[in-house]
């Protein structure tokens, strides 16, 4: 298994380009099985999420084509037509996300049979909203053995979705599937994140009727087919803000381009508040800290626009080394603290009590062997490792190869000592 050396000191200079949201794309992707035209993706990540969800949907009959075209890579869904409703055990556990291709198959085939997902262990992640609003969709549900069965013969209804609590999975889902039922359908208590707007704009430029994206109600009127239709990956908003915080933790000064400062402004505030320089412009932002010492601030993630719980680690190794006591609680996930052990290992000084991880900032950190445990934890290590006196060696980095585009060749560029030591040993750089 590959690994990712780091030898700390180094300051960062220069200009990181943002790629396509990891997780707008594969639902996105998911959007294609619901029509027999193709879907032209512009501006996707390639990553092993994107990978493994192309194969899953190439299983289900989709034809792949990644290509670059004139603004960067591309990729073109064509799903003329569904030769297997069937989303097996051993594609859908590598990606929890994959479970949303069960809508646009009940959608657009009357029936399903999708593996419940496994995905990143930070939590129990049940998918009980996403069933519930395929019930209100007119579903019929079952489980058995693992999986989902689903089945509308007669096509899904309209109806009125009120979730419990915000859901970015189930929301999605909910869209996926009602863009193609008959009549209206109503979301409450939607997730508001930019994600939302991304697959809404996607949907209606394929043909969809879907209103107040990017609210909390979402409004849906039923079409009988949808089309084909090209449309840009909106930019990836945590690596936005993992490279933002990886400028201010290593010192420096980063230009972030091609991304939106605004999807990143509840981090932006507590940059700020803890002494980093942030400067946004019309393409993204320039984060730039020159030997200031941080200050300890406290953070609470939330729903979208509150603080990105997909950023908590990121902040957490930041605030490892700010001065006085950073008091950081979680609130979207069980068990999100597994970053906490690994940083400790580098000298971080975290103590956890539940839902809130109190940091006592140390002057310095020191290299050491950790281990990558989900996604969003990995990439705290390397951060944290950028800052870190001596090498820090990342082990298990699959994790952050699901979610980070040539992340040591982005980091390098600006001048970090990073390279990636393939399993065999052999470096790869
Ligand atoms: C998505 C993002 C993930 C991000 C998270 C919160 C993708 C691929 N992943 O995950 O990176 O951290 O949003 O911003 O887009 N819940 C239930 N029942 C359900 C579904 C969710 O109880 O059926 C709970 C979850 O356990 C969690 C909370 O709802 O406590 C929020 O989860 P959700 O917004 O659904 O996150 P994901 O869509 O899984």
């Amino acid at each position: 298994m590959d690994r990712i050396a780091i030898t700390g000191g180094a300051r960062l200079q220069g200009e990181i380009p943002i790629s396509g949201a990891k997780n707008s794309a594969i639902k996105l992707m998911a959007a294609s099985l619901l029509t027999e035209e193709p879907l032209r993706l512009t501006n996707m990540p390639r990553l092993a999420d994107t990978r493994f969800l192309g194969k899953l949907l190439q299983r289900l009959g989709t034809e792949v084509t990644e290509s670059v075209g004139e603004d960067g890579p591309e990729t073109l869904l064509r799903t003329r037509e569904i030769v297997s409703a069937i989303a097996p055990y051993d594609l859908v556990r590598q990606m929890r996300a994959s479970f949303n291709v069960l809508g646009p198959l009940v959608a657009r085939t009357g029936q399903a049979k999708v593996s419940l997902p496994g995905g990143c262990s930070i939590g129990a992640r049940p998918v009980d909203l996403h069933l519930k609003a395929l019930e209100a969709l007119g579903a019929r549900i079952d489980l058995h053995e693992g999986y989902v069965y689903a089945q509308a013969p007669r096509g899904l209804q309209g109806a009125q979705i009120d979730f419990p609590i915000v859901s970015v999975g189930a929301t999605e889902h909910a869209m996926l599937a009602a863009v193609l039922a008959n009549g209206e359908t109503t979301i409450t208590n939607a997730a508001c994140e930019p994600e939302m707007v991304d697959l809404a704009d996607c949907l209606n430029a394929m043909g969809a009727k879907v209103g107040g994206a990017g609210t909390s109600t979402i409004r849906i009127q039923g079409v009988s087919r949808l089309h084909g239709a090209t449309h840009a990956v909106m930019p990836d908003r945590i690596e936005t803000g993992t490279y933002a915080v990886a400028a201010a933790m290593a010192g420096g000064e980063v230009r972030l381009t091609r991304t939106r400062s605004d999807f990143i402004q509840a981090l932006i505030d507590k940059m700020t508040e803890a002494g980093v320089e942030v400067t946004p412009h019309n393409d993204g932002l320039t984060v730039r800290r020159n030997g200031s010492l941080l200050k300890a601030v406290e953070i609470e993630t939330g729903v979208y626009p509150g603080f990105a719980t997909d950023l908590q680690a990121q902040f957490m190794a930041l605030m490892s080394l700010a001065e006085g006591e950073s008091v950081i609680k979680e609130t979207i996930f069980e068990n999100r603290f597994m970053h906490v052990p690994e940083l400790s290992r580098l000298g971080a000084q975290i103590t956890v009590q539940g839902g809130e991880a109190r940091v006592q900032g140390v002057p310095s950190l020191e290299g050491a062997q950790v281990m990558a445990t989900d996604l969003r934890a990995s990439v705290s290590l390397v951060i944290a490792g950028l800052a870190a006196r001596g090498e820090t060696m990342v082990n298990r980095v699959y994790h952050l190869d699901r979610g980070f585009e040539r992340l040591e060749e982005k980091l390098g560029a600006c001048g970090a000592q990073i390279r990636r030591i393939k399993g065999d040993g052999e470096d790869e750089d």
